[in-house]
Formats: structure tokens, C-alpha cells, sequence
């Protein structure tokens, strides 16, 4: 029984950075011009980056906050290459301790960027130490023990700090304040995907057709990183199977064989959905109790599969758990169950009354 709703977790559609994504570098624009779509964020940090450029300062500090895959790296590293400066690059769980970022911060240059990804996790006492930092550009050291501890004053170069994270939410109110600058980025339509992927097709040599670009963009889930991890599976098939281009047919075939749906599923986020179905009659169940039945780890599933479970209108969360929609039911050509066409109709009702 567990079989049928237990996947593996090596996810094409996984937003998440795999080791498999080395190649992600190679693809990575440079510049803003060359950066598609995310166009109000990329409109406020050009005029930033021109008025910083002009009064010959380095960047206000800079918070980059939205779903992963979305390009915070990408922009990170453009913000440094605009400026004429070197980025340093780090995340949130490897600064362990308050030395480790004393070490990072004392090796900067005047200007340089220091990318912290996932900042969200960064720990209190790390934290605390990066406050005097991006105020004054001072790192304060504690010399000695007890009565006679001692506090010394280091200065550091003015530098920009470019924070990133998926949950701005979880960002202590003090560290967010500190930040001049706060972008937010959101998911790419489909047209933004399948330039973004006729650009990478062109940097890997991958001739392919707009009608194939549109198609691996609409199962990309409105994300870069998903978009060229499908093109480089999608050219295997068109290498192996066809003649190496990738048209609407080559695409199509490739993404069915890889058991990747129009809509961008995969067998654990329809698995997902069965398992509610089948086992608990569309829901609530609760998330631990689905990701035993799955074999995942609960993390993965809030993080990764439900996210795109609720844009899509297929998952909801309730205070009482996990539930599937009509929507749901609809895509995997299963029956409505009474109670959900029901709750529709009255919705529906209700909705007329309140418009006359
Ligand atoms: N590759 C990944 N993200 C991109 C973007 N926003 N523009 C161009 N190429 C990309």
C-alpha cells in the first residue's frame, strides 16, 4: 500500500539548488540588461544602483525575499558586477560562529558584496555581531574575561550586504530594519520562462523552437531553476530519441516519459494528492501523518510540493489539516465528491446574493 504513494525525492521540479545544478553558473546573466523578467524589482535596483554609482558609495544594504529558485543569487552577483566590486558568498547555517563572520567581514574590500543566502538562520549571536556592522561598518571584540573584559572597536571597509531568504517572516524585526533596500521577487510567467530558456538554449547549444521553449515553461513552475534543469533533461530525450532539436513534439514526449504533467506535477505532488484522496477522502489529514504515508520528510512537503499545491488552487490548509480541492479531483480525472460540488454551488450562491 505505502508503495504506491512513496516517491523518490530527487526531483526534477524541485525549486530547491541540487548538486546537479553546478552547470547553473554558466547560465547566470551578468548583467540587468541580460536578466529577464522580475522587471519592478529590476527597475528600483537599476535607479539604486545609478544613484549609489553617482555619489561614489557603496549600495545601501539589500533584502532579497521570495520562493527559492527565483534568481536572489543571479541578482546578487549582478549587483557586484554593476558596481565593479567582488561578491563573497555565504549562507545563513554556515556562519556558525560570531569569529566566522568576524573572519568574512575583515577580508572585504572597500565596496565588496557579502551575499548571505537563507540569512534567516542565521544565529542570535552571529546576528548581533552583524548589527554594528552594517550600521557602522564596526565589528566590536570582547577581549579577556570577566571584570577585566574589555571591548574593542575594529573599522571595516563600507561594504553591502545582500541578504536572501524565503521567509522574510522569520527575520528578527532588528535585522530587517537594517536593510535599505528590500526586494521582493515573484514567480515568472511563462513567456519570461521560455525566453529564459531560449537564452540557456543558445549558451549550451540546444537548438529549439519557440513552441518547445513555451512548453517546458508552462511545466516550470515559475521558476529559472526548474525551466534549465528541464531543458537539459529535455535535450537528452531530443539527443538520444530525436534528431537533438527541441520542438513541441520532442518536449512534449521527453516531459511525459519523465512523468512531469502539463501543469508542471510530478508523482510525489500527485501522489500528494492521491493519498488525501484515497486514504482520507480528501481531507483534513495532517501534514506529519501525509509524510509518513509518503516516505518524505514533512519539510519537504510544506516547502516544496504545497507551496505550488496552493498557487495552483489543488491543496488548502485548514486548522484541522490538509485538504484537497475540486480542482484536484478535476486534473486527476477523478469523481467530485458530493460535498465539495456542494460547497461550490453554495459558495457560488452566496456570492450572487451578496452581488444583488
Ligand atoms: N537564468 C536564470 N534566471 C534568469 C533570468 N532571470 N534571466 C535570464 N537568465 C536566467
Amino acid at each position: 500500500m505505502k508503495d504506491d504513494y512513496t516517491v523518490d525525492s530527487t526531483r526534477l521540479v524541485a525549486p530547491d539548488l541540487a548538486p546537479a545544478d553546478a552547470e547553473e553558473n554558466n547560465l547566470r546573466p551578468k548583467t540587468l540588461a541580460e536578466y529577464i523578467g522580475q522587471e519592478k524589482a529590476k527597475a528600483n535596483l537599476q535607479i539604486y544602483l545609478k544613484a549609489a554609482q553617482l555619489r561614489g558609495e557603496p549600495m545601501d544594504h539589500i533584502l532579497l525575499y521570495g520562493p527559492p529558485g527565483l534568481g536572489k543569487t543571479t541578482l546578487a552577483g549582478i549587483v557586484a558586477q554593476e558596481m565593479g566590486v567582488q561578491i563573497r558568498i555565504t549562507s545563513g547555517p554556515a556562519i556558525e560562529k560570531a569569529g566566522d563572520l568576524a573572519a568574512l567581514l575583515t577580508n572585504l574590500q572597500e565596496g565588496d558584496i557579502l551575499f548571505i543566502d537563507e540569512i534567516h538562520r542565521l544565529s542570535r549571536q552571529v546576528e548581533e555581531v552583524l548589527y554594528p556592522a552594517l550600521e557602522d561598518y564596526a565589528l566590536d571584540i570582547m577581549i579577556g574575561k570577566g571584570p577585566s573584559a574589555q571591548s574593542i572597536r575594529i573599522n571595516l571597509p563600507r561594504f553591502t550586504l545582500v541578504g536572501a531568504t524565503t521567509r522574510a517572516g522569520q527575520l528578527t524585526g532588528p535585522l530587517r530594519d537594517r536593510f535599505g533596500v528590500l526586494l521582493k521577487l515573484e514567480t515568472y510567467s511563462p513567456e519570461e520562462l521560455a525566453r529564459i530558456i531560449t537564452r540557456s538554449a543558445g549558451i549550451l547549444g540546444v537548438p529549439t523552437t519557440p513552441e518547445g521553449a513555451l512548453e517546458m515553461a508552462r511545466c516550470s513552475r515559475g521558476t529559472p531553476r526548474v525551466a534549465n534543469r528541464l531543458l537539459k533533461r529535455v535535450r537528452d530525450f531530443a539527443t538520444v530519441k530525436g534528431d537533438g532539436t527541441i520542438d513541441e513534439k520532442a518536449a512534449k514526449g521527453a516531459l511525459k516519459q519523465m512523468e512531469i504533467d502539463e501543469l508542471g506535477l510530478d508523482e510525489l505532488d500527485r501522489g500528494l494528492l492521491r493519498a488525501v484522496i484515497e486514504l482520507y477522502g480528501g481531507g483534513p489529514v495532517g501534514l506529519d501523518t501525509l509524510a509518513a504515508v509518503l516516505g518524505e520528510e514533512s519539510v519537504t512537503l510544506e516547502d516544496v510540493c504545497e507551496p505550488y499545491l496552493m498557487q495552483m488552487g489543488f491543496l488548502t490548509r485548514t486548522p484541522r489539516g490538509r485538504c484537497v480541492t475540486r480542482l484536484a479531483y478535476e486534473h486527476l480525472h477523478r469523481a467530485v465528491p458530493r460535498h465539495l460540488m456542494a460547497e461550490e454551488e453554495e459558495g457560488a450562491q452566496s456570492e450572487q446574493q451578496r452581488m444583488f
